[in-house]
């Protein structure tokens, strides 16, 4: 079974098994089925955030469970429940239109619902863990459907127990949110929505102000997976210790950083334009001419392997320029 549009890379591969799951029954079913899992199993839900590197050798199973509910607090606040496989910039438009706030700054992010907890997916000023709630899994072991709050979650910067000791383990069936219903927390801290903002001449932004400003800003610097292959930002951005970034900062004086506790953060995608990747093409992979952090399948044809070989070009230049290890964000399969 090809899965060359179940995942946004592009990427020509095959699963042997494929099945599209739309209700819980159904996927408990499927996972009762000794003959199942006798294979290797992989959930899928938008298939954005994963590089798949050969065929897969064993069951993918697409998560399709749709719906949203909602139950209203307060006079301020909702909490919104949606299922894994609701898209996820359809659901922020979905509370967006019901003026329900919190996740404007999160628009426009490829996936689904389901797999947002797994890599605390964040952009502009916002991470998924400053409203979630909980998560509803199914437990692979005993098939029991679980609970998981804000604490068993662990979120970190791109990084949940769902990465980590929960590998493998769960599948998120659906996802649940406290979002504001008038006093919004109107999040302008980051500097490109400030710049975009005033590109549109809005002084008092709404959160729909704000949901629109964050997408002119992804447009205009991020590749469109549906035209160009990628998976968004490749790497995560590396925290160095201060020690090493003021040895570096000798060299590098305009090194764009921000503090992180003990830490200090840089941008990934500034030490890989340091290195002269940015918009240079190997092959069919290239990085991309306006964000140098995002790979992409460039003509359409590169193979999982050969996008997996570039990134590991750019780890290895950056870490002889700078001393400084990128670590993948992609899920690599
Ligand atoms: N920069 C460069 N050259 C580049 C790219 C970036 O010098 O080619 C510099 C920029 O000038 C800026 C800094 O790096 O000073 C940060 O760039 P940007 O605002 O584009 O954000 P980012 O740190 O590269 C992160 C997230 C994105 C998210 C944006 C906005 C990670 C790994 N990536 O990117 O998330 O949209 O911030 O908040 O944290 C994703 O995860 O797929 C993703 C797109």
């Amino acid at each position: 079974y090809s899965l060359k549009h179940h995942n946004t890379f592009g990427v020509e591969v095959s699963a042997k098994y494929f099945a599209e799951v739309n209700s819980l029954d159904q996927l408990t079913q499927i996972l009762r089925n000794t003959s199942v899992r006798k294979f290797k199993l992989l959930f899928l839900g938008g298939g954005s955030n994963v590089l798949f590197t050969q065929d897969f050798d064993g069951v993918v199973l697409q998560l399709n469970l749709k719906g949203i509910s909602e139950k209203i607090l307060n006079d301020n606040e909702v909490l919104v429940t949606s299922q894994a496989g609701e898209n996820w910039h359809e659901f922020v438009q979905y509370c967006l239109n019901k003026n329900y706030g919190g996740l404007e700054n999160l628009s426009l992010i490829p996936g689904n619902v389901g797999t947002s907890p797994m890599q605390n997916i964040g952009a502009y000023g916002t991470e998924i863990k400053d409203t979630f709630v909980r998560c509803k899994v199914l437990n692979l072991d005993t098939l029991e459907v679980e609970e998981f709050d804000h604490n068993k979650c662990n979120f970190g910067y791109r990084e949940s127990i769902f990465k980590r000791e929960g590998k493998g383990k769960y599948v998120i069936l659906d996802v649940t949110f406290k979002l504001t219903r008038k006093n919004h927390a109107i999040k302008t801290e980051y500097g490109a929505i400030k710049s975009e903002l005033e590109n549109l001449g809005i002084h008092n932004p709404t959160i729909q102000d704000i949901s629109r400003a964050v997408i002119n800003i992804r447009q205009s610097k991020l590749p469109d997976p549906k035209i160009i292959g990628n998976a968004g930002s490749f790497f995560k951005n590396p925290s160095i210790p201060m020690d090493q970034f003021l040895e570096l900062q000798k060299t590098y004086a305009e090194m764009p950083h921000y503090p992180n506790g003990d830490l200090v953060k840089v941008p990934a995608g500034w030490l890989i334009e340091q290195c002269g990747w940015k918009g240079k093409q190997i092959g069919n992979v290239a990085s991309h001419e306006l964000q140098s952090l995002v790979i992409v399948n460039k003509t359409g044809l590169a193979s999982g392997k050969e996008i997996f070989d570039f990134s590991t070009m750019i780890i290895e230049s950056v870490n002889e320029k700078f001393g400084i290890d990128l670590e993948r964000e992609v899920n690599i399969i």
